[in-house]
């Protein structure tokens, strides 16, 4: 089943550009992952098949994975456990299922951790004209997509509209706090290093991430420091092939490569001036996103995408 959005009969916290979040009760949250796509920051018209499924079975298998590593937000993403906390959500049983994630509720720390290991995107734009990422200097020679001798915590602002914008630390600390900052790069770190090995196994290059941490309860306690949201999802990281990297250029991404170059082509033609809406987009290039997003899945997790009543 495609889906595009959802109107439950709860408190929708926020409509994201992906995930759609509302409120169960004082501590829980819903998030329910849509098949909407962005690139360059205007969501498409069109669905992606099985994306929304993809993004949250990706997530779930990750916190499993990093239990050891972090305390995060997921409580349950069987659909019979949430409709048992929520019978009311029952019509929408085929919906919901597997695409939604029934989480503990949180504040979410209004930064995004972003962690980089290789120099690529926003990074390297502001590295070759300034020679500094977020205002830090970088080693000279660095070249368009290379590896950095230690992976860079850059953290963002989170825009309600268009582009996250670099932010220093100094800055992280002056909206979030001195012991918040520190704690919230320790475990970006700690969880990006997890993914980059586990990743690099599978012949993936995690080349960055952004991480969501969000505090339960009132006051700066650590222990109620927990990651939320998406992790290391092909929306929230940058995929690259293993074999086909090659340093001194961008690389091709696993995933909206097909739907970014499609783009580019209707913006060269003038067909499209890069702002919503988005053009419409031929069937090919929707299945081709879809395709890219199963492998990712498929070559991460080991298994294919049970796609259950999704097909
Ligand atoms: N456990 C949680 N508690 C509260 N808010 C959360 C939790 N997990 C994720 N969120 C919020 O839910 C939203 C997810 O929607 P998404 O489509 O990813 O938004 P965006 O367009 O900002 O990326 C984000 O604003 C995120 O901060
Ligand atoms: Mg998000």
């Amino acid at each position: 089943m495609l889906l595009e959005r959802t109107d439950l009969p709860l408190h929708l916290l926020r409509r994201g550009k992906v995930r759609d979040v509302y409120e169960l009760d004082a501590d829980s949250v819903i998030l329910v992952a849509t098949d909407r796509v962005s690139a360059f920051d205007v969501v498409m018209r069109e669905p992606i098949p099985h994306k929304g499924v993809i993004l949250t079975q990706l997530t779930a298998w990750w916190l499993r994975r990093l239990e050891s590593v972090v305390r995060h937000h997921m409580l349950s993403t069987d659909i019979e456990v949430i409709l048992e906390r929520a019978p009311y959500l029952a019509r929408f049983r085929e919906i919901l299922a597997r695409r939604t994630m029934l989480c503990r509720r949180t504040t979410v720390f209004p930064v995004e951790c972003v962690i980089r290991g290789y120099i690529s995107g926003s990074a390297w734009k502001e590295s070759s004209v300034s020679g500094t990422l977020a205002g830090e200097r970088l080693p000279p020679g660095l070249r368009e997509s290379d590896r950095l001798s230690e992976p860079i915590f850059s953290p963002a602002t989170k825009a309600e509209e268009g582009h996250d914008e670099n932010i220093s630390i100094s800055r992280m600390q002056s909206l979030v706090g001195e012991e918040e900052t520190a704690e919230l790069e320790r475990l970006t770190r700690a969880v990006y290093a997890h993914g980059l090995a586990t990743a690099h196994d599978r012949g993936i290059i995690v080349a960055d991430t952004k991480l969501e941490f969000g505090l339960i309860g009132e006051g700066f306690d650590p222990s109620r420091v927990i990651l939320v949201d998406e992790v290391l999802t092909p929306d929230s990281s940058r995929f690259w092939p293993a074999d086909k990297f090659e340093p001194g250029r961008p690389q091709p991404s696993f995933d909206k490569q097909p739907l970014r170059d499609y783009l580019d082509g209707e913006r060269k033609a003038g067909r499209w001036n890069g702002e919503d809406p988005a053009p419409p987009l031929p069937r090919e290039v929707v299945d081709a996103t879809s395709e890219r997003y199963l492998d990712i899945y498929r070559r991460l997790t080991l298994s294919p995408l049970d796609t259950g009543a999704d097909k």
